[in-house]
């Protein structure tokens, strides 16, 4: 009797045991069901601004117990965005978002994500497609306008009668912030008759590149530059280490505005190197948590999430300096 007793024990004991543990792995297996998983198919590491972007989606993602983020770096190539992309599909992640480096190429892709029913989110670039339902919204900046408000400056600096030759640093070739920041400036600069660019081209939104195609510019024209226009903060950087190694004053020889508004931009324009930085917003990472929930939850979501974005220069760069955030 006492036998059974204790046999009868040990079996309702292994009864609960199990119970309890496929209770257990069916709550976690609930729980990470329940996550909302974006695959994001970053550019790369090519600027301050770029690795702002990306800790600002990782750090929301990880702080959101509701988020996985599935990561990838494509290091400036597009065949590798587009690999990632595929990848992301067949891990059936929920939502698909990507930086894409240039603007074309992409309706192959893309329209697998659609057959695959994954929602696509575009960050910080805009993409060239004939379907436009092939995503679903674009999270980022006016970059037309962003060349505007350089220009902007420089009228008001220089006036309309100045003659004011300007060298221009493009960034990635075909990139969208690169078109948008070449077409807004000249837009901006089109009534004034005295404003030239006289030499452009691009230095891939890099540093390195920056100050090498800087040297090239001043070794071709040297003396006659009035302006340094430069697609990013980074670009300028490295092109006041050219300016200053040529044996001019950057900031003061060479005016130099510049897009991005990095901490490093607002160094520069405390030690008077930089005369401005248009600013353009890299946290994208809380709009682009709640766009994929909302897309989750079957909204329908603004075709264009825009940010807030200011122009800095002066004191009230000094002012901003020490609050900003990346
Ligand atoms: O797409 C945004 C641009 O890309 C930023 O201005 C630049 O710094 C980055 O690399």
């Amino acid at each position: 009797m006492k036998k059974v007793f204790v046999n009868l024990l040990v079996c309702v004991m292994v009864i609960i045991a199990f119970a309890g543990c496929s209770r257990k792995s069916e709550k976690a297996s609930t729980k990470n069901d329940n996550k909302i998983v974006i695959g994001f198919a970053q550019i790369g590491a090519e600027s301050g601004w770029r690795t702002a972007e990306t800790s600002s989606i990782k750090d929301t993602c990880a702080n959101d117990p509701d988020v996985e983020l599935k990561f990838s770096d494509a290091q400036q190539k597009q065949e590798n965005q587009i690999k990632a992309i595929r990848n992301f599909i067949a891990q059936k992640v929920d939502v698909i978002a990507f930086s894409p480096v240039v603007e074309s190429g992409w309706e192959t892709v893309l329209t697998e994500a659609k057959d695959a029913g994954i929602p696509v989110i575009l960050v910080d670039r805009g993409i060239e497609v004939e379907d436009e339902s092939l995503y679903t919204t674009f999270i980022g900046s006016d970059f037309v306008e962003e060349g505007k408000n350089a220009a902007k400056f420089l009228i008001d600096h220089f006036g309309e009668d100045k003659t004011v030759n300007i060298v221009e640093l493009q960034g990635t070739v075909g990139a969208s912030a690169a078109t948008d920041r070449k077409k807004g400036f000249e837009q901006g600069i089109e009534s004034e008759e005295k404003y030239t660019i006289i030499e452009s081209q691009t230095a891939e939104f890099t540093r390195s590149k920056g100050k090498e195609v800087m040297e090239a510019f001043l070794k071709s024209q040297g003396d006659k530059i009035d302006v340094l226009y430069a697609h990013n903060d980074d670009m300028a950087l490295g092109a006041i280490q050219a300016i200053e190694e040529y044996g001019l004053v950057p900031g003061k020889d060479i005016i130099i505005v510049s897009i991005d508004g990095v901490k490093d931009a607002f160094v520069a324009i405390k030690d008077g190197k930089l005369n401005c930085t248009v600013e353009c917003n890299p946290l994208l990472g809380p709009q682009l948590v709640q766009a994929a929930k909302d897309l989750v939850d079957g909204k329908t979501l603004e075709r264009w999430i825009k940010s807030n974005e200011d122009v800095y220069y002066g004191q009230k760069a000094i002012d901003a300096f020490d609050i900003r955030q990346y």
